[in-house]
């Protein structure tokens, strides 16, 4: 992608809905991401938001929305989620069966086009997508609920993604997602992390705004 980060993308699943407007207006649409989590109780067992709130999102804030469907077929809502205003589209290759194809699929609708894979998939199984990939998104939590734990194992991936990118100049950029906050984003960022989701993290800490300054800082290279 254009700029090589760092990112922090805070995660609307951990944002209060009923104050959308006044938790968005926390981010610096100049540098930070909106994260949207896109849950479907059936590739994950929990049951988030679709495209109507991406949309709600859209209308207030110019931050890039980076969209992440945790949903089986995901190619079927690709072109309504970019309507409603999704700048990055992030797809799971679990729930893919013709990978190559909605990666394209992504671009043609003028998104960017990202890949996830889960904790339990290892990084040799994504490695072939790679080179068409604008974002490659490395779960650092398994995937479904915020809140929980950060797996350092899941750090090898990052580093095998970012020595592979060099290897092959390659320009998508790698984002963590899950557990992160200012230690776990620091090592997130010192094994090659480019972008770094955060939900609890940002959203629930006590004071909102000096938790996602912390963790710019903790980043900052
Ligand atoms: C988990 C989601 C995450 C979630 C992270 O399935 O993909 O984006 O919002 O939440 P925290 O930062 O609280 O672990
Ligand atoms: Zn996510």
């Amino acid at each position: 992608m254009s700029a090589r980060p760092p990112i922090v993308a805070p995660s609307l699943l951990a944002a209060d809905l009923s104050r959308l407007a006044e938790e968005l207006a926390l981010l610096d649409p100049a540098r930070d991401w909106l994260h949207c989590d896109v849950m479907d109780h059936h590739f994950v067992p929990n049951l988030t938001f679709g495209p109507i709130v991406v949309s709600a999102a859209r209308k207030l804030t110019t931050a890039t929305l980076d969209v992440h469907l945790m949903m089986e077929r995901p190619w079927l809502m690709v072109e309504e989620f970019r309507r409603a205003g999704a700048d990055v589209i992030t797809v799971h290759l679990e729930a893919c069966r013709e990978t190559r194809e909605v990666l394209r699929q992504i671009r043609a609708t003028g998104a960017k086009a990202g890949l996830a894979i889960k904790p339990g998939t290892p990084f040799a199984a994504a490695a072939p997508y790679l080179p068409d990939l604008d974002l490659f998104l490395v779960m650092t939590v398994e995937p479904g609920f915020g809140g929980q734990a950060f797996m350092p194992d899941m750090l090898d991936k990052v580093t095998a993604a970012r020595d592979l990118r060099e290897r092959q100049r390659l320009g998508f950029v790698i984002e963590v997602d899950g557990g992160i906050v200012e230690d776990t984003a620091r090592a997130a960022r010192a094994a090659g992390a480019d972008v770094f989701v955060a939900g609890n993290g940002v959203f629930r800490a006590p004071d909102p705004r000096a938790a996602l300054a912390g963790i710019r800082a903790a980043v900052a290279s």
